[in-house]
């Protein structure tokens, strides 16, 4: 990753590349195996070493919590300042409104000024506290729902482990978080969204309390522990980045936003995601934050203006999260409509920055 990480890359539907900044003189397309490669030498670093490099390398890491409970917060935050994340779109809908002439209740309660959101992955809850935060203190009012990892249940080995849960009672004060967030652990308690059962029970929460419209904004940052694997970490993670994409899309409305995560994007399964979403938004862009370290490979995918699903789209990613269910390969469920190859091509040009 070289030091571009200010820009944003938008994704056109026409597969070109537009950059917000000059692009960066453009070396040789770096292959998926030098990428293993080069990432297969941190595993042999020392961790002091690393921590060093990180801290040399990011001008943002002296930046810290800015009175937040983590970095991730000021992730959002740089990210809301670029994008304006939690201002609600003005029209924001979904298939199900109202007959003519009646408002539901979500039109009298939520339409005026009031940001709906669902921070998918997201314990210990920095992007959460940040958009609580911001929205409350402009005196909006503002609703969430989160759902995280609570436990881990490792079936193979029948044990259990924690995972970082939102932690309440760490948000700043103002967010009013007991009052303003619904946290859904699914009947299994896990919140683990690889489930179908918990993905349902949030689903059907957010469809209670909005009638069917939907959020403004969806926010996905899952990850985890992939040390010793780095390498690894987009094949490891692809299960949960298309959870997390496909739980998102369901939740959002109409001219709603969403931001995820990905890291590269080099397997043919986050391409195929990646195709999916510049289809589903009027626009699609790829932005790695200063406060994101240079060093890794996350970036962030930042999709505004929600257009809906086809039939044939809501399809693929359906028999998609199946597969994955499964244990078999997601990606064929795209090939009806696989990305073009000019697509792809931008894609690995984009792994290098
Ligand atoms: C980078 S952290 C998120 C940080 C968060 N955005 C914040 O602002 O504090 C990644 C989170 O993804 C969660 N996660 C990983 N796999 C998950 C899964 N299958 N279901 C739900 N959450 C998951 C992890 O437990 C962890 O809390």
């Amino acid at each position: 990753m070289s030091e571009t990480n200010m820009e944003a890359r938008t994704l056109r539907k026409d597969h070109q590349v537009q950059g917000k900044t000059s692009a960066p003189s453009v070396s040789p397309v770096m292959s998926p195996s030098m990428l293993v490669t080069l990432k297969a030498e941190l595993s042999d670093m020392e961790p002091s070493q690393l921590a060093k490099a990180r801290a040399w390398a990011n001008p943002a890491e002296g930046i810290g919590r800015l009175g937040f409970m983590n970095r991730a917060a000021v992730k959002m935050a740089e990210l809301d300042a670029i994008f304006q994340l939690t201002v609600p779109p003005k029209e924001c809908s979904r298939a199900k409104r109202p007959r003519m002439g009646e408002k539901s209740m979500f039109e009298r309660s939520f339409s005026s000024g009031h940001l709906t959101f669902v921070d998918l992955c997201g314990g210990p809850g920095g992007f959460s506290e940040y958009i609580l935060w911001r929205v409350r203190t402009s005196g909006d009012p503002v609703k969430g729902w989160g759902m995280t990892l609570r436990r881990l249940i490792e079936a193979d080995r029948g044990t259990e482990r924690e995972a970082p849960d939102f932690h309440l009672d760490s948000f700043r004060e103002e967010t009013n978080v007991r009052d303003s967030m619904n946290l859904i652990y699914g009947p299994d308690s896990t919140g683990d969204i690889l489930d179908s059962k918990n993905r349902e029970t949030l689903s059907m929460d957010v469809d209670r309390v909005t009638h069917g419209q939907g959020v403004h904004l969806v926010t996905a940052d899952g990850a985890f522990d992939v040390v010793g694997h780095e390498a690894l970490q987009e094949v490891l993670s692809g299960h949960l980045l298309l959870a997390q994409v496909h739980l998102g899309l369901s939740l959002l409305c109409l001219g709603g936003q969403f931001v995820c995560k990905f890291f590269d994007a080099s397997t043919p399964l986050t391409k195929s995601l990646l195709y999916t979403m510049t289809k589903c938004f009027t626009t699609v862009e790829l932005v790695k934050p200063m406060t994101s370290r240079p060093a890794n490979s996350e970036r962030y995918l930042v999709a505004r203006e929600f257009l809906g699903m086809s039939h044939a789209m809501k399809d693929r990613m359906n028999r998609a999260m199946c597969s994955a269910g499964l244990g078999q390969d997601p990606v064929d469920a795209f090939s009806a409509d696989p990305p073009p190859s000019s697509f792809s091509i931008t894609l690995d040009k984009l792994n290098q920055w």
